[in-house]
């Protein structure tokens, strides 16, 4: 049945303040909120009435429905008034539909197969290791978002693009600059400014002597060198801030339910399942937004051409329709499912590269470590509080010598 607006009167704001003392659970209002309705109005801080999916359900359905338009310049944004938003840059293709969307995704998918993943598993073992030796020889207390979440996808990036050996260490600090959320404005600009630079120079590079990478591949495409070069910064700006707050608030997550940590160090066998369920209980990425093309009826409501739905991923993977006893991280649980990789057309890329990232470190870093723990009282690891991507700035750990 399509509810009548007598039946939900008021639009709801958007609920973004975490339980106090639970830096892992999502707004308590947001449960409430899916409880009532699983998609609801919404209102938007620029005056716009959009919408609120909440429910598992409604969220995979409007993620899979090709009536809702993921272009950005039609969206409108939840927590401020931004103005017009623009269209995506060249190579940018998460703002793209249909065909023009399909051409970057067919020309990208066969470089992020399971297969082709799989086989980048031997290379992040071993750039998981030099990161655990480096901890070993600096010696406890270290910062595990600067030593070990951000040095491994960081690294991984770069293998996937080609970037030569010589150039990672400049790579890799402006790229951890440019997701320094402590960093000055102009830092991060002139670190952006030095990465499209360099990637535009890598895609010259990769044209005039192939190697075998992802740029080099590409370069016999018909993507233009301004498409290419957006699409590295792009794959750069999608893989490494995500899977770093992964590693990081995932090992804070374990640190704070050692039952469940004790069972992954005890049985590597767990990793794979360890990985979904982290990614479900912690939901890094969220929410993500999408507007109708034309009016859709759905879950009883009616969306009309024009209005922004906001989807939120946090409170599809808490929903208890679809996982029992939500709010509990359990590591033996089947949370296949989940949404934290989004669903439908857009349904991230990189998913199996961050996957083996995943399930090759945490195990490596609980191993090497037995007696890994926080050197700062739980209460002090700062939050990444209403940011794209949550996480932690900084996790100061220790552990006992041999
Ligand atoms: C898309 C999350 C790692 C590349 C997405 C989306 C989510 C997501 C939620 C869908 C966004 C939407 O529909 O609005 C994550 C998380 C990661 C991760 C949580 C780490 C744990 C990676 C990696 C790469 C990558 C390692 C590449 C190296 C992409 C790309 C898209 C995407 C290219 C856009 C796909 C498209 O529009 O067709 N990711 N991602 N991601 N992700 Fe990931």
């Amino acid at each position: 049945p399509v509810h009548d607006a007598a039946q939900h009167p008021e639009p709801v704001t958007l609920p973004t303040e975490r339980p106090a003392g639970c830096p892992f659970d999502p707004p308590a209002e947001l449960a409430q909120l899916r409880e009532e309705q699983p998609l609801r109005r919404l209102s938007f801080p620029d005056g716009h009435t959009g919408w609120l999916a909440t429910g598992h359900s409604v969220v995979r359905s409007i993620m899979a429905d090709p009536r809702f338009s993921a272009r950005y310049e039609l969206l409108h944004y939840p927590l401020a008034d931004v103005g017009d938003i623009p269209p995506a840059p060249p190579g940018e293709f998460l703002g793209l539909d249909g065909l023009e969307h399909t051409r970057y995704r067919r020309l990208l998918m066969g470089k992020f197969t399971v297969r082709r993943m799989r086989q980048l598993t031997e290379r992040v073992e071993q750039f998981t290791a030099e990161c655990l030796d480096a901890m070993e020889s600096h010696g406890g207390p270290v910062d595990l978002v600067e030593t070990f979440a951000q040095p491994i996808p960081g690294l991984m990036i770069c293998e996937l693009l080609g970037v030569p050996y010589a150039e990672r260490d400049f790579f890799q600090e402006h790229v951890t600059t440019l997701f320094n959320q402590a960093a000055s404005e102009e830092e991060r600009g002139t670190a952006m400014a030095a990465m499209m630079e360099y990637l535009q120079g890598l895609v010259l590079a990769k044209r005039a002597e192939p190697t075998d990478d992802l740029l080099s591949d590409l370069t016999t495409s018909d993507l233009t060198d301004e498409e290419l070069s957006g699409v590295g910064v792009f794959l750069l700006a999608a893989g490494f801030d995500t899977t770093a707050n992964m590693l990081g608030l995932g090992t804070f997550a374990l640190l704070s339910n050692p039952d469940q940590l004790a069972a992954l160090r005890d049985d590597p066998g767990l990793a794979e399942g360890a990985v979904e369920e982290l990614m479900r209980y912690l939901t890094v990425a969220d929410p993500t937004l999408r507007s109708a093309l034309e009016d859709v009826e759905i879950a009883g409501q009616k969306i009309k051409a024009g209005e922004t739905v906001l989807l939120s991923f946090q409170a599809a993977n808490r929903d208890p329709a679809k996982f029992l006893e939500p709010d509990r991280l359990d590591l033996h649980r089947k949370a296949t499912g989940h949404v934290a990789f989004g669903h439908g057309p857009h349904q991230c890329l990189g998913q199996q590269l961050a996957r083996v990232e995943m399930a090759v470190a945490f195990p490596a870093l609980l191993t090497r470590f037995p007696t890994l723990r926080l050197a700062v009282p739980a209460e002090e690891v700062p939050f990444r509080a209403n940011m794209n991507i949550y996480g932690v700035h900084r996790l100061l750990v220790t552990w006992d010598k041999e």
